[in-house]
């Protein structure tokens, strides 16, 4: 069986974005994997957060992942931090990036840009981590969105310089990204992907209905005078359409659109019918997990010990490689 790895961030909601984009992946790859996702608590800290929040943060993903169909038992599911492996493996790899890579990369220069008072080392080294994370599992794949691209093909590049200065120790591992939706943008604004940091950009899994209702009623349609190709904001919600409602219903609005007969109110009733009927089981298999937080800290206390395990041999491995073992 194939390894997957997959991580996700604790703060801030997880929305239909990183569900279309991965978090449905994940779940259809524990069938036939084994599949090992990762709540990124230190991956979160290189931005401004709330230290004293992200324990809730984090047992609310946990949450949301299973309400979503992670099952704790068949795939490893934990906590970043608490493997320290991630941290040493990725120091090792620290050492062979080349920074003009890292000053490269899109994810770094816009969050320089959006966080100016706080440029860190840690925001520039966020891939090297992620890099870690992936290969201390010698995964062979990875399921995430569109905006994770570059930062695999760091991991691919640093696996294969790492196997070609110590010897063959790390697989390439391949970037899986979804058939449709691979990047979902922001309601607000269709020029820019969906994001947690961006209230109004999302849908949260766990909104409620009306909640639901009146995003998809602000979300915007045509932003300037009507050209050929469909707008951006149109085109987004007949992404959304294609992913949460009834082929036929599709059809319909499809063809609507092509004879110029279609009111974007119809449409948007619609799919924020469908997306609250699609949410309603996720937001109340959430809500009964996090009734009962002993149980998924012990769940994430298993997930961990598991990942150790793979991830002590792998290191081993690792420091035997570079050097670091005195015999
Ligand atoms: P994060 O927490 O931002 O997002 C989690 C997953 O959701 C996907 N995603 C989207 N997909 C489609 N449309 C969108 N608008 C959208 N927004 C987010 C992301 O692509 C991602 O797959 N750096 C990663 C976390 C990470 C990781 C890893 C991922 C750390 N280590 C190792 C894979 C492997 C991140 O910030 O994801």
């Amino acid at each position: 069986m194939a390894r997957v790895f997959s991580g996700i961030q604790p703060t801030g909601d997880i929305h239909i974005g990183n569900y279309l984009g991965a978090v449905r992946n994940w779940v259809k790859l524990q069938d036939e994997h084994e599949c090992i996702f990762s709540i990124v608590d230190l991956h979160a800290m290189t931005i401004p957060y709330d230290a004293k929040a992200m324990p809730r943060e984090v047992l609310d993903k946990a949450a949301t992942l299973i309400a979503c169909g992670i099952d704790p038992e068949r795939s490893i599911l934990y906590v970043q931090s608490h493997v320290r492996e991630h941290t040493e493996l990725c120091w090792i790899l620290n050492t062979i990036t080349p920074l003009g890579q890292l000053e490269r990369m899109t994810q770094f220069k816009d969050k320089a840009r959006q966080h100016k008072q706080n440029v860190n080392a840690g925001l520039l080294n966020y891939p090297i981590l992620q890099a870690a994370d992936i290969l201390l599992y010698k995964a062979e794949m990875v399921p995430v969105g569109e905006d994770q691209t570059q930062h695999l093909e760091l991991t691919r590049d640093l696996a294969r310089k790492f196997n070609h200065l110590f010897g063959e120790t790390f697989p390439e591992p391949k970037t899986l990204l979804p058939e449709h939706a691979a990047r979902v943008m922001a309601l607000n604004d269709p020029t820019s992907k969906m994001s947690k940091s961006v209230p109004g950009s999302y849908i949260a899994l766990h909104a409620e209905p009306d909640e639901i209702r009146a995003l998809v009623r602000r979300a915007v349609t045509d932003t300037g005078p009507a050209g050929d190709a469909m707008s951006p904001g149109v085109a987004n919600l007949f992404t959304l359409l294609q992913e949460f409602s009834a082929p036929d219903v599709v059809a319909g609005f499809r063809a609507a659109y092509e004879d110029g007969t279609l009111r974007y109110v119809d449409l948007k009733q619609q799919l924020a019918e469908d997306i609250v009927k699609a949410l309603a089981p996720i937001r109340e298999r959430r809500a009964a997990l996090l009734a009962d937080l002993d149980t998924l800290r012990d769940m994430l206390r298993d997930g961990a010990e598991r990942a150790r395990a793979i991830a002590r041999e792998v290191m081993a491995e690792v420091r035997e490689k570079t050097g670091l073992v005195l015999g």
